[in-house]
């Protein structure tokens, strides 16, 4: 067992901003995450591409530097934690170093670690055993994914950080990669790792942090995200009737418009729905539980929905 109490966060951000870009065409690429992610937690980071996930991570890892804010990463700066052989990486365009077989690479780079897992372990923990003396320039994409995964894993790190690792895996293979990423957090190691699946993020994180546009939108269970844009859907056929005013309706926290249809997310469905029926907007009228998937459409709907929402 490591020992948690009293030791520092795994991660602490405090109001961290990085910007790309030069004056007048600048992307606040992370613009301003207060984060803190406590010792033996596994951290989903969900976010549609460009919200910000990389750059996060970069920071975390120390590839890159806050404009302003701070990264602290087991009571050090992301560089000291790094270099001390806390933090094992895999990112999402890393590629190991070729014309050497995998076992070869995964014994120099737990060599380079204080205290590396044995080189056995961390093979067979990322399930490249079959073809660990095979060169890594002969493997397919997602045998090279595994390979980073057991990169990350061969200096026994207490965080590893895991950058859309399941990208290019089969199904057979991403359950595989989650059985061994789960048997490595319950060892009381920190996991976080971002990902556009979010079944994966639910079913395989204790808390799921929601990126968009560089900030958090959404931080906490699968359950509570699912609850925070609205925990039921009411959708229904306008009709020629007017969007404009829907978010006003009983319960509604956020409202999307496709076409002809609008689906309103809402906290009290009955209480939607009543006032629909009193306003005669019923035709087609549906109401259904929020997937998680509804909960993230909602939260990062792109710029110019939430204009036209702003707007309405
Ligand atoms: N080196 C860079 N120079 C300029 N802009 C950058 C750089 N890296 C990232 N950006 C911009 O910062 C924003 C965030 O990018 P980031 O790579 O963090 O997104 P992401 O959430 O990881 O996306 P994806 O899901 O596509 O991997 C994007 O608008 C991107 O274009
Ligand atoms: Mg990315």
């Amino acid at each position: 067992m490591k020992q948690t109490t009293g030791s520092p966060a795994a991660v602490v951000f405090t109001g961290a901003v990085r910007t790309y870009g030069r004056a007048g065409r600048t992307v606040r690429a992370v613009d301003g995450i207060d984060l803190s992610i406590g010792r033996g937690e596994t951290v989903a980071l969900l976010g549609r591409n460009g919200a910000g996930k990389s750059t996060t991570i970069g920071l975390l890892l120390g590839l890159d530097e806050p404009d302003s804010g701070s990264v602290r990463v087991l009571g050090r700066t992301a560089g000291q934690a790094v270099r001390a052989g806390l933090v094992g990486a895999m990112l999402q365009d890393g590629r190991p170093i070729q014309r050497v077989t995998v076992r070869e690479l995964i014994a120099f780079v737990a060599s380079t670690f204080p205290r590396p897992m044995p080189v056995a372990e961390a093979l067979s923990l990322a399930g490249v055993q079959e073809y660990a003396d095979r060169r890594i320039d002969k493997l397919s994409g997602g045998q090279t994914q595994r390979v980073r995964f057991a990169v990350a894993l061969a200096g026994n790190p207490e965080l590893i950080v895991l950058d859309e690792p399941t990208a290019a895996l089969d199904v057979e293979a991403r359950r595989m990669f989650w059985d061994s990423m789960r048997a490595y957090a319950r060892r009381g190691n920190t996991v976080l790792f971002s990902t556009h699946y979010l079944e994966e993020a639910d079913g395989n994180a204790d808390r799921i942090v929601v990126i968009d546009r560089g900030r958090i939108v959404a931080d906490g269970s699968g359950d509570a995200i699912r609850g925070s844009a609205g925990a039921g859907l009411v959708s229904f056929d306008l009709a020629g009737g007017p969007a404009a005013g829907l978010e006003l309706l009983p319960g509604v926290v956020a409202v999307e418009v496709s076409g002809d249809r609008a689906v309103l997310h809402t906290d009290d469905s009955d209480a939607t729905v009543v006032e629909l029926a009193r306003l005669g907007a019923i035709r087609g009228l549906q109401v259904s539980r929020a997937t998680l998937e509804d909960a993230f459409l909602a939260l990062t709907a792109p710029a110019a929905a939430h204009t036209e929402r702003e707007n309405v």
